[in-house]
């Protein structure tokens, strides 16, 4: 059926939107849903007939179900992305979090869709392995109850894998980076922060010295892996980091986004944000070995893009 749609939960956010565009420009057509809590209907281009826009939330089980009818695989990319809201409402964000991946995976078994490509996070280690290069097998900590709510998703997914043949295909994001990440919330990716503060003029306040590192991917790279996931034949089993395994300082950050902008607003420093990880960096070799991950675009020209120049 070459007009079935990939479903995309979330596909009107930040990474959602992006591999809408990437499936349209291949050929497949896509169905969003998406409650629009976050995302954006300026995300999607909406005049394109593959594409669908369904507005509602994944924890309504109904709707995933009507949404699921026809279609061909799953990126289940839907979730409250603030951990601080997960910290400040644990009962709410886990009706996203938690119970959307249950109810994408029960209308996949009700209605024999095999392949899901499952967002979760670096975050499910918590502190371990900190300041080296993190693999899949590091010891899993999950400190808060968004990462409570990835790890608990992963394992649900094996067991639909083991039971009723779901094809989860599952990566754990480093730092992803780029166009239409939400600057708005104080806990927002530091590099929408600070990009969107050094457009405005207005200070940028660093947490710490500066010196804490992270693994940052720009969102166009880590979309072309996941296309890989939704297309090809083969299933990697188990969760694949995704990340380049380079420490990038924030004080590196910064001297790339004032390169590009010819300057950069007033610096001011605050406490380390507690719990903070210092150095977070994946190692990436399982991504490198069963995904042809395209050379990195770098952080500089990531920026660039980001910043429209
Ligand atoms: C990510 C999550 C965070 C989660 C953590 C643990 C995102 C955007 N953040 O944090 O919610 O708790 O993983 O899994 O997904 N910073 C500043 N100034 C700012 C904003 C941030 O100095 O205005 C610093 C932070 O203190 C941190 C670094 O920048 O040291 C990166 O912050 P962030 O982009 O939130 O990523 P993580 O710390 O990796």
């Amino acid at each position: 059926m070459p007009d079935s749609p990939i479903l995309i939960t979330g596909g009107a956010g930040f990474i959602g939107s992006h591999l809408a565009d990437a499936l349209l420009a291949r050929g497949h057509a896509v169905r969003v849903l998406d409650n629009l809590s976050t995302g954006k209907r300026d995300n999607l281009a909406l005049d394109n007939p593959r594409l669908e826009l369904i507005e509602g939330d994944v924890a309504d089980a109904a709707l995933v179900a009507r949404a699921m009818a026809g279609c061909k695989g799953v990126a289940h990319l839907a979730a409250v992305a603030s951990v601080q809201a997960s910290v400040d409402d644990p009962v709410a964000t886990h009706q996203s979090n938690f119970i959307g991946t249950l109810n994408v995976c029960e209308a996949m078994r009700q209605q024999g869709v095999k392949r899901v490509l499952f967002a979760s996070s670096a975050a499910v280690y918590g502190q371990n392995g900190e300041g080296r290069a993190i693999d899949e097998d590091t010891p899993k900590s999950p400190l808060t109850p968004y990462a409570v709510d990835k790890l608990a998703s992963e394992q649900y997914l094996d067991f639909y894998r083991r039971q009723h043949g779901l094809e989860p295909a599952v990566f754990r994001f480093f730092n992803i980076f780029g166009p239409r990440q939400d600057p708005s919330s104080p806990y927002s990716g530091v590099i929408s922060i600070f990009t969107e503060r050094a457009l405005a003029g207005t200070p940028i306040t660093v947490f710490g010295d500066g010196e804490q590192t992270r693994d940052f991917v720009y969102v166009g790279d880590l979309v072309q892996v996941l296309v890989q996931a939704l297309e090809q034949d083969w299933l990697e089993v188990g969760a694949v980091n995704v990340g380049l395994n380079q420490a990038t300082s924030l004080k590196e950050l910064l001297a790339a986004i004032g390169d590009v902008l010819g300057g950069l607003p007033p610096i001011t420093h605050a406490e380390a944000r507690a719990g903070d990880i210092r150095h977070s960096r994946a190692n990436n070799a399982r991504l490198l070995l069963r995904y042809d991950f395209p050379k990195p675009t770098p952080l500089r020209e990531g920026v660039a893009r980001l910043l429209g120049r």
